[in-house]
């Protein structure tokens, strides 16, 4: 456990895909200390929030250095993940005469990852890009991966690949200014992980989530890049144990759906992960108890465990989900603290909508 930790103290998660291996780098102040590429020829795209907090800082570093490096931004918020947005870096890219051997930057949160990278996968049949993520949910979730993509009216990045940076640097030095409401959405996320993985992980939430100090963020960072990193190596195009990583959404997407995205992501996955724990409870899978040490986490966190809204809509939202293949409505449930149920290779679990209804009903 990371006990004693030091400005320059790094924690170095390495990747492997075959021929594709990158590193995650963890720490505090590492940004400013990075040595940049000279030779390369970076475009920093981040949002209209990010560029100001830390994406100046960033640019006159890499310039300090000796690097030739532009800063392309958009508007900050989920908006902006759109087809529109990506058209529109490009075209900047292309005035600025970016060619094949750039570097492209990620620098924000989960919507800047995932459009930077995105522009990444396609420009130029694609360029080499990094990841600087500097909201927890981006640190602890989208920046690992190479999931990229926007969003269209049919659906939440539903256009997009799979394509995996150079690298991955996570400063919690970035977090300071960080919205309370947005190290929320990571919290949920911290949780999710455990759950579907880690019963350690899980035990040491339980003693430290609301210490909130640096050490509890490097360490909680550091478990999700590794339990994420070892996910993805062994699928990483989620062809199916991938999914584990979908614990909670099922519901909570449809309560985001429902309520027109008036809750935030990570309290409705948290109410998520509460009733489809309900649901593997109620199918004599997920022991009373441990349903009940997850809850009391996540009402720690501060956040609610029930929906109040219309759960005969919720169920209509989810038969439309993309996930959905038949009659009934699949879900990744836990059969205990830290594990999921796997059967004949499948994490996913076909469950009748009479059960989900009376769950949601409960
Ligand atoms: N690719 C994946 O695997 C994956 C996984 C999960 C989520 N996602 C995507 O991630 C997105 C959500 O990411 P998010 O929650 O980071 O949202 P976000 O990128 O919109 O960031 C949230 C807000 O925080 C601001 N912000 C970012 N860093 C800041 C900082 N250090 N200080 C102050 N403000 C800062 C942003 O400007 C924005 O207003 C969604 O689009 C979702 O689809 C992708
Ligand atoms: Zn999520």
């Amino acid at each position: 456990m990371a006990a004693f930790i030091l400005n320059s103290y790094m924690i170095k998660i390495s990747l492997n895909f075959g021929s594709k291996n990158y590193d995650i780098n963890i720490g505090k102040g590492i940004l400013q200390k990075r040595i940049f590429d000279k030779s390369i020829r970076y475009a920093i795209i981040t949002d209209s929030n990010v560029r100001k907090l830390c994406g100046e800082s960033l640019q006159n570093l890499l310039k300090k250095q000796g690097a030739d490096v532009a800063m392309l931004d958009f508007p900050a918020g989920e908006e902006s993940k759109t087809r529109e947005t990506k058209a529109l870096l490009e075209d900047k890219l292309f005035e600025m005469n970016y060619d094949a051997d750039s570097m492209i930057i990620a620098l924000g949160g989960g919507v800047v990852g995932d459009i930077a990278g995105f522009v990444a996968a396609t420009y130029l049949r694609g360029v080499s890009y990094m990841q600087i993520p500097t909201t927890l949910l981006a640190m602890v979730d989208s920046s690992i991966g190479g999931k990229v993509g926007i969003n269209v009216d049919k659906g939440e990045n539903v256009i997009g690949t799979f394509y995996q940076p150079k690298g991955v640097i996570i400063d919690i030095e970035t977090l300071k200014t960080l919205p309370r409401k947005e190290m929320l959405n990571g919290l949920s996320e911290i949780i999710k992980c455990s759950m579907v993985r880690s019963y350690n992980f899980f035990e040491y939430l339980e003693k430290g989530i609301g210490r909130s100090d640096d050490n509890f963020y490097l360490y909680s960072i550091e478990r999700c890049c590794r339990l994420k990193a070892r996910i993805v190596e062994l699928d990483e195009k989620e062809l199916e144990f991938r999914k584990i990583l979908n614990y909670g959404h099922i519901i909570g997407h449809a309560i985001e759906a429902n309520e027109k995205y008036k809750i935030s992501h990570g309290e409705a996955v948290a109410v998520g992960m509460a009733y489809e724990g309900l649901i593997s409870f109620q199918l004599g899978l997920l022991k009373k108890e441990d349903l009940e040490r997850q809850n009391a986490l996540i009402s720690r966190v501060g956040f609610p465990t029930r929906y109040e809204g219309d759960v005969s809509k919720l169920i209509e939202v989810m038969k439309h989900d993309k996930k959905r293949k038949d009659k009934k409505i699949h879900f990744v449930l836990p059969k205990t603290i830290g594990e999921v149920i796997e059967e004949n290779g499948h994490v996913t679990l076909a469950v009748d909508e009479t059960l989900v209804r009376e769950c949601l009903n409960n």
